[in-house]
């Protein structure tokens, strides 16, 4: 079975382990496209050390128009006549100098090469249509189009968000370029909602019933978005489809895009405020008092050195609580639009943080493993941490009532906190992978827990009962005891984990 990557910090490295784009297959007996077939290859194998930033060799790759201008050395592109161009023959040379160069990256593939030949033999064009101006890696992300998720599938999909709806009667859960929706009793699947996003990041209903949705495609792009799941789609063999990639009763609203995966969402218990964070360190805090169609981006909030990998909203929607990657949770006040608290007990990175409703207590979690509660006013003094998770904590929620904490952890548990005491109340078992996932039902009796093996669970708050355990992966119907041999995957997530860039 291939395992994915199991990384749990999605973007750059997740990018460089599995989103690294196949260059289309080019037929051949067309012409080659230069945006559709050496874009893609340019963009894979060089765009890293030519892009305006770097500008290796004072040479910007990152428009047609540059590409053909050249650096230092000129026009690197003789139009018909590749053997004459630098830019080809830099790739395919048995020379020291070499692009990429030898010391930084591998060859560029022998077929793709071709492909480059092939392009400027054919004249060296740029698509009718295509500005020569306009930035690539832009062009080629508003052109890139999901794929159709399989009626079946043959890995198991990884979840990173989980969601009951409002009525608490079904799961929704953050699949792969969809959101799958099961009914929490039985565990059968009723709706699939086709997405752009490959994965789903963080999810929350709105008080009008539409759900926001953050995620994105690691490495290459994030987003916003809200869509209407009670919208009608067709019915194949029982179970609803919805396309929310182009239906527009289905996706309602767009919120943002960005470069790189959106990690975490908040919305205020009013549904006046949401805020958005991830790998571009930034947290878009969204006005939406005036409803849906009139959201206004309040502000950007830049507050921590690294990703932002979990944010949550005072009941006011006064102050924002961020975990970041750079070790830190933190608090902001929306109002005054200032940092007030940085708390850095941790010493490790926090993946997720909640705050007691009327905002007199923060709570953090991390790999450090430990739950730690501090005062979000004031000097964001520690007043308690507590153990318990034998392994990385990834997520904490605190229950709609705002009596209880559940964590999730990669020990493959969910536990329940009394959110006064901090302490333990129940361990919740039967997942069998690393739990990325917890969330409360909205009335606050139920919690649900989402795993990297796609296994998702359901529990009783009041008594720790499961109320049902299933994999949420679309025509996986069994679930495969974990092979033995596959035991040291547990190393596996800190040495591809991506320390700083
Ligand atoms: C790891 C960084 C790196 C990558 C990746 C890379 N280059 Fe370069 N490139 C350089 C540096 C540094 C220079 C300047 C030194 C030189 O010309 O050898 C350069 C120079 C060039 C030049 C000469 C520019 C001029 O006018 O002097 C061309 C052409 C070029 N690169 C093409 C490519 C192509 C095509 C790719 C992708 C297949 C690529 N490079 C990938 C680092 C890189």
């Amino acid at each position: 079975m291939p395992r994915r990557s199991r990384t749990l910090l999605p973007c750059a490295v997740a990018y460089l382990l599995l989103a690294a784009p196949h260059a289309p297959a080019q037929e051949p007996g067309k012409p080659v496209s230069f945006i559709n077939d050496v874009a893609p290859i340019l963009k894979e194998n060089c765009f890293a050390c030519h892009d305006p930033k770097k500008k290796s060799g004072k040479y910007d790759m990152t428009t047609a128009e540059k590409i053909l201008e050249g650096g230092t050395n000129g026009e690197p592109i003789v139009p018909g006549k590749p053997e004459s161009s630098d830019f080809h023959d830099l790739i395919v040379t048995s020379d020291v100098r070499r692009m990429p160069p030898r010391d930084k990256g591998e060859a560029v593939p022998k077929e793709k090469a071709a492909v480059i030949a092939r392009w400027i033999k054919e004249g060296a064009k740029i698509d009718a249509g295509l500005d020569p101006k306009a930035d690539l890696v832009k062009e080629l992300r508003v052109r890139w189009k999901p794929p159709v998720p399989p009626k079946a599938y043959t890995f198991p999909v990884i979840v990173n968000a989980v969601a009951f709806t409002p009525d608490g009667k079904h799961l929704v859960v953050g699949g792969h370029h969809e959101l799958t929706v099961w009914a929490v009793e039985t565990g059968k699947l009723v709706k699939r909602v086709y997405t752009r996003a490959e994965r789903a990041y963080g999810l929350a209903f709105l008080p009008d019933g539409k759900l926001a949705v953050a995620g994105g495609r690691p490495g290459q792009e994030g987003d916003v978005r809200v869509y209407d799941l009670t919208a009608k789609g067709k019915t194949e063999d029982g179970v609803e489809i919805l396309d929310g990639v182009n239906d527009k009763k289905v996706l309602v609203k767009h919120l943002f895009d960005v470069e790189d995966s959106v990690l975490c969402l908040a919305v205020s218990p009013d549904g006046k405020t949401l805020a958005a964070g991830g790998c571009d360190r930034a947290v878009r805090v969204f006005d939406l008092s005036g409803g849906l169609d009139q959201a206004k981006l309040a502000q950007t909030v830049e507050n921590h050195a690294d990703w932002v990998l979990g944010c949550a909203l005072t009941a006011d929607g006064k102050y924002l609580v961020t975990a970041g990657r750079d070790k830190t949770a933190k608090v902001w006040d929306l109002k005054v639009k200032e940092s007030v608290v940085t708390f850095p007990e941790h010493q490790n990175i926090v993946y997720a943080v909640a705050v007691k409703a009327d905002g007199s207590a923060g709570f953090s979690v991390g790999a450090d493993k430990t739950l730690r509660t501090w005062k979000p006013n004031g000097e964001g003094k520690q007043v308690r941490a507590v153990g318990g998770h034998n392994d990385e904590v990834f997520k904490i929620v605190a229950a709609p009532g705002g009596a209880v904490l559940a964590t999730s952890s990669a020990d493959k548990t969910v536990r329940l906190w009394d959110l006064e005491k901090l302490a333990a109340k129940q361990t919740l078992s039967g997942l069998t992978d690393y739990v990325y996932a917890v969330a409360f039902s909205a009335d606050g009796s139920l919690v649900a827990g989402g795993s990297y093996d796609g296994t998702v669970g359901v529990w009783k708050v009041a008594d720790g009962k499961p109320v049902k355990v299933w994999n949420a992966t679309p025509g996986m119907v069994t679930k495969e005891p974990e092979p033995k041999k596959d035991e040291p995957k547990k190393e596996e997530p800190k040495k591809k984990e991506p320390r700083k860039k």
